[in-house]
């Protein structure tokens, strides 16, 4: 059955919905899998992704832009992603960038590109596995240039920037939100049309910031060679997901980008990303239904770390917090600082939770802290010598927070070469399950090195 669409790419639907035919509320079709972070990001999210994509058929980035920074090692090698879903990597899958991501163009080539050239070729042909939203917003060279003149603003007016990645993040949602955004499929429609939208948008930001220089002629001929090279991934994506849900049995993965505490609605504004990174945006940036989400598993690094501005309650600002960036390698995947570091939060998990529902936990780097003789964990906050029983939306008052810490004996014993529980000295797996029993959610997978082997399977 054709779906009738009359867009100038083509596409055969057989799944459409047929008016007048209704599907029993049970016949829900496939359900989603779904990765999140659960912290400030950097969790781990490309590591596990990367392991649950070896079993699925499509491997779908719902928000976020190539902000986000996902590392997957394979044989020694290792890959980094920051639009592309990390499922690529394996030539069996089809990766989908849904209508919540906003996509760079020259981004998403010069990391395909790169990747390519690594490893053993297994990202060989990565442009034909991948499907992209018609309905998803572009990133223009100018939102990235308007993200490093707010950020210099706030500077000046506030005495402190965000610390964003000046990928052109918040700009472009900010378009979109403003509704002068333009979109795929305005590229790979009347280019005439988008020229114009194009310059009145980049005027607008012209006003707005005088020194603002853009080079209009020649991105815009730079977008209509990239319009061609995108042409025969684009696809309606309202479509591609009904038909991926309620055609034959398939394993459908969602990679969140980002993570909990850095949502626009739920982190610690304003010292967040642009986009909901919790799991509401799952079905706003796919188009899925909340009746087709299945597991939500959030990744949980096994301390915590935070890039950029924000308060950051179990952040150690010592030797401890020194310890874990060099041995954790706390370095950003998208920009290179150095990531701030700290104990493990149970509070921020515990909301991270109540946001997402996870059906189970990965724990990921337990091997960072195989040298500590104790482990502290936070497990409550206090405001004037008082415990509160939420988690603080203001920032000048999660500020003051006094975290009340529990401290765990540590066990002292190189981990890395575990591969099962029993693997574990006693101590770790105390750890573990200290962890699990304080946030109410079983923890699934265990990590205690960067390789899909050093991966723990719980059950
Ligand atoms: P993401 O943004 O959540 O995908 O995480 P990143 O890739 O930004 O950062 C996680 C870092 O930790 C990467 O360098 C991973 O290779 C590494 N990593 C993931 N899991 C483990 C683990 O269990 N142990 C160790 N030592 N490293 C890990
Ligand atoms: P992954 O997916 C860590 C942080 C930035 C900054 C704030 C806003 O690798 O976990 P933005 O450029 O999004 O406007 O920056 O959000 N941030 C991340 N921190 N990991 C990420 O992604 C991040 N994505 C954004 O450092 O503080
Ligand atoms: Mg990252």
């Amino acid at each position: 059955m054709s779906s009738g669409w009359s867009g100038n790419y083509h596409m055969n639907y057989t799944s459409t919905p047929i008016a007048g035919v209704k599907r029993p509320r049970n016949d829900s079709g496939n359900k989603v899998t779904v990765v999140l972070g659960a912290q400030w990001g950097d969790e781990g999210k490309g590591k596990v992704v990367d392991l649950l994509a070896t079993e699925s058929d499509i491997v779908c980035r719902c928000q976020g832009g190539n902000n986000a920074g996902h590392t997957v090692v394979v044989d020694g090698k290792e890959y980094d992603f920051h639009l592309l879903p990390s499922g690529i990597i394996n030539p069996k899958t089809i990766s989908f960038i849904g209508n919540g991501v906003v996509i760079h163009l020259p981004g998403l080539f010069q990391e395909g590109d790169k990747n390519e050239k690594k490893g053993k070729g297994c990202l060989k042909g990565w442009d034909k596995r991948l499907v992209i939203s018609d309905r998803a917003h572009i990133v223009f060279d100018f939102h990235q240039a308007v993200d490093g003149l707010l950020e210099a603003q706030r500077q000046e007016q506030e005495g402190t920037n965000i610390g964003t990645t000046k990928k052109g993040i918040g700009p472009t949602y900010s378009s979109k939100v403003s509704r002068t955004g333009l979109r795929i499929c305005d590229l790979l429609a009347d280019f005439k049309d988008f020229s114009v939208r194009f310059k009145n948008l980049a005027h607008q930001y012209q006003s707005m910031f005088p020194t603002l220089e853009i080079d209009m002629e020649t991105e815009l001929r730079r977008l209509k060679e990239y319009a061609e090279r995108i042409r025969p991934m684009v696809q309606d994506g309202v479509y591609f997901m009904y038909e991926a849900i309620h055609g034959p049995p398939k394993k459908i993965l969602v990679e969140g980008a980002n993570a909990a505490l850095l949502d626009i609605d739920f982190g610690t504004y304003p010292f967040v990303t642009s986009s909901n990174c919790t799991v509401g945006g799952v079905c706003t940036g796919l188009g899925v239904p909340p009746v087709n989400v299945g597991d939500v598993y959030g990744v949980v690094k096994a301390y915590t770390t935070r890039v950029g501005i924000g308060a950051f309650p179990t952040e150690q600002l010592n030797a401890v917090g020194e310890l874990l960036q060099t041995r954790g390698h706390e370095v950003g995947v998208t920009t290179g600082r150095k990531r701030r570091c700290g104990w493990l939060d149970l509070v921020i998990l515990r909301y991270a939770h109540m946001l997402n529902g996870f059906t189970a936990l990965a724990l990921t780097k337990l091997d960072i802290l195989d040298v500590l003789d104790e482990i502290k964990v936070g497990v409550a906050y206090k405001l004037n010598g008082k415990r509160i029983p939420y988690f603080p939306a203001n920032m000048e008052v999660l500020q003051k927070v006094v975290v009340e810490y529990e401290t765990l004996p540590g066990w002292k014993s190189d981990t890395t070469a575990a591969r099962k529980w029993e693997d574990l000295p006693p101590k770790a797996q105390n750890y573990i399950r200290f962890v699990e029993n304080h946030v109410g959610v079983p923890i699934k997978w265990v990590g205690v090195g960067k390789s899909r082997e050093s991966m723990i399977q719980m059950f």
